[in-house]
């Protein structure tokens, strides 16, 4: 909205608000702190905008109430201001003249109360919910739960805020709520985490990884991109089907479609492949493709109106200027959280909420977790998909060794021995069948399809 439009329109309701703000200001005698310089006298504003939750005015330049027109953009004033009218939100831009934002309403008493929330809750299974596909982000200032359901309504969250206030910890409480409760069939997690630290460990290993964890941009490029064609794959099976929603699919289904929830860790990583991100969420809902994305940098570059359009669901941790509170969640007041785990989310009016802390994944894991299930790595995937798909489940090694796509699609050869040692190992386990003698090839059973993803249904099998 350009100043230009703002200096035209002036409204009666505009008008009574005005007045009731001028009053309160005068009453409180809020800036009347220098009067040797003039004092802050509140100086009237030229014209004012009206929006049901805002109000914007202009200030007329000649007479700022001798406050040096810097002063009028620094948060100490805006403070005065808040704390004049009642804890209502208010911010200074100066963009061809001072405009002022003041909102109708205060702020819920979430982002003005300090220190009601505990510094910590720890995520524990006991908070888990059992409700399917939903996850406790923490609890409010009543104490009362809040949970998302990952599937439905909160299916597309965007999360913002500054470095070290808790946006992965509440990436990994997710991951882990959902990996305890839900089986390989259920869900199916893509993780991108660019800074290489955050997703290491048991958490690299659970069963229910889509595909390997992409700790570089180019890898986290394919993952987004195999995530794309999942979901072409999905819409492709269900309009054979006919059926319009991947629930309605799964109930007919013998091979149901887990929930695909993909996380992406810092959204400014992908500024040329936001399109394929926001495509995602924009069309996930009736595939069971879930995301939540991001950033330390909550730039309206990158978190474009398209983006806060198509992720709906938006949680900030502190920011650090109200500018950005506003790029993730539309109003400031991010920029008022303290302390780390804190944020601020939308559901049924504004909540403060403390986020569950992950503290030991590995014990959490060891506890609670399907982790013990089997899983294979993506140069495992590929051998199998390769025996099933090209040589009708048949396990030969030496084909498998030489097939062309050995190098281009792992990236490297998987050598001989590698496939050996494998065949030996899986044929202990009963992954693949035992030959009647050495001139017999192996074949792909049933158990070992079911772990590559999207699972290979056994084909009838040709000897070659
Ligand atoms: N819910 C929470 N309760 C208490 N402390 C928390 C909580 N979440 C995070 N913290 C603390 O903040 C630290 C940083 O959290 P986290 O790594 O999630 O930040 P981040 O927002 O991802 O930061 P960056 O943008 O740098 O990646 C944690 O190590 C932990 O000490
Ligand atoms: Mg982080």
């Amino acid at each position: 909205m350009s100043i230009s439009a703002l200096q035209v329109t002036r409204e009666a309701a505009t008008r009574e608000f005005w007045r009731v703000l001028m009053g309160t200001l005068r009453e409180r005698q809020v800036l009347r702190a220098r009067p040797r310089q003039g004092g802050y006298v509140l100086p009237e504003a030229r014209c004012a905008f009206s929006l049901p939750d805002r109000v914007i005015f202009v200030l007329d330049m000649q007479r700022l109430g001798g406050i040096p027109r810097e002063m009028w953009l620094k948060h100490p004033i805006w403070k005065q201001w808040r704390a004049a009218l009642d804890g209502r939100p208010v911010f200074v831009t100066d963009s061809a003249g001072l405009a002022v934002t003041v909102g109708r309403e205060p702020l819920a008493p979430a982002s003005r109360s300090k220190h009601t929330l505990p510094a910590r809750i720890l995520l524990t299974a006991a908070e888990i919910p059992d409700a399917p596909y939903c996850v406790r982000l923490g609890y409010d200032e009543k104490n009362q739960p809040l949970d998302l359901n990952l599937a439905q309504e909160q299916r597309a969250i965007l999360m913002g805020g500054a470095s070290g206030y808790g946006k992965t910890n509440t990436m990994k409480s997710f991951v882990m709520q959902l990996a305890t409760k839900h089986t390989l069939d259920e869900i199916r997690f893509a993780i991108v985490d660019t800074k290489e630290v955050d997703f290491t460990g048991s958490i690299a290993h659970l069963p229910q990884l889509f595909t390997s964890i992409a700790y570089t941009l180019t890898a986290a490029e394919e993952l987004i991109e195999r995530v794309e064609a999942e979901r072409v794959r999905r819409q492709r099976l269900m309009h054979q089907a006919q059926v319009s929603d991947w629930q309605q699919y799964n109930a007919k289904s013998d091979v149901p479609f887990p929930l695909l929830l993909l996380i992406v860790d810092e959204a400014a990583d992908f500024k040329d492949d936001m399109a394929t991100l926001i495509n995602i969420a924009r069309k996930g809902r009736a595939f069971g493709i879930s995301l939540v994305l991001g950033t330390q940098r909550p730039d309206s570059k990158v978190i474009s109106g398209q983006v806060t359009a198509n992720l709906p669901t938006a949680i900030a941790f502190r920011t650090r200027t109200n500018g950005e509170s506003r790029v993730i969640l539309d109003r400031a007041g991010a920029e008022d959280l303290t302390r780390p785990g804190q944020a601020l989310i939308f559901s049924n009016g504004w909540l403060k909420v403390q986020t569950l802390l992950v503290t030991d994944i590995e014990a959490f894991i060891h506890s609670d977790i399907h982790v013990q299930a089997p899983t294979l790595t993506d140069a495992e995937t590929f051998l199998v998909c390769l025996a099933q798909e090209e040589y009708g489940g048949v396990f030969n090694i030496q084909r498998l060794y030489e097939d062309p796509q050995n190098v281009t699609a792992t990236g490297y050869r998987v050598s001989k021995r590698q496939i050996t040692k494998l065949a030996q190992r899986w044929e202990k386990c009963g992954w693949l069948t035992q030959p009647i003698d050495v001139t017999q090839p192996r074949q792909v059973t049933a158990e070992i399809l079911s772990l590559t993803y999207p699972p290979l249904r056994p084909q009838k099998v040709v000897i070659r």
